[in-house]
């Protein structure tokens, strides 16, 4: 199974952490969302799309990469590594994928460290050693093995 993997990450690099675990599992090529065409998509069977979370959202470099493409059917999983790892903050780019043909075959949440100069770290540590054990367990769900 052809598979490739589309991130983005800039904060601390936390979804790319996931991303490149995910990636040694399957066997995946890694893009990263900023260098992604849409026509880099074309051959693949399976697409995993994640992103760290800024002001609620997946960053604006995924929307738009999925929002020049036509149609994507295709199997797509979603993956996001934010301060409150939540399904809402899946919702849109969700209904975006859906809208464009993409059938949903996973959604995988992890917590990243956000650091802000004079706060308090939230998720110290985050993505640790048992978060990236998980995002593993998680691809190896995805092709059955
Ligand atoms: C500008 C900015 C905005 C953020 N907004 C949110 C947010 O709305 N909700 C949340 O749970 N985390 C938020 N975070 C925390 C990040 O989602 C978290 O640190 C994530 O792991 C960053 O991913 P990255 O290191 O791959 O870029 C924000 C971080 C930054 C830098």
């Amino acid at each position: 199974m052809n598979i490739l993997i589309i991130y983005k990450s800039y904060h601390r690099m936390n979804t790319e952490k996931v991303a490149k675990a995910m990636a040694e599992v399957l066997n995946a090529t890694l893009k990263k969302a900023e260098d992604a065409r849409p026509e880099d998509l074309a051959g693949f069977d399976l697409i995993g799309i994640g992103s760290g979370i800024y002001g609620g959202k997946y960053h604006r470099h995924v929307f738009k990469l999925i929002e020049k493409i036509p149609r994507l059917e295709k199997d797509v999983f979603l993956f996001h590594t934010a301060g409150g790892p939540d399904e809402k903050y899946d919702r849109p780019m969700k209904e975006l994928l859906i809208a464009k043909g993409a059938r949903i075959v996973g959604e995988f949440r992890c917590p990243g460290q956000a650091g802000f100069l004079g706060f308090i770290a939230t998720n110290k540590g985050h993505p640790d050693e048992q978060d990236l054990e998980q995002a593993r367990a998680f691809a190896r769900g995805l092709t059955g093995g």
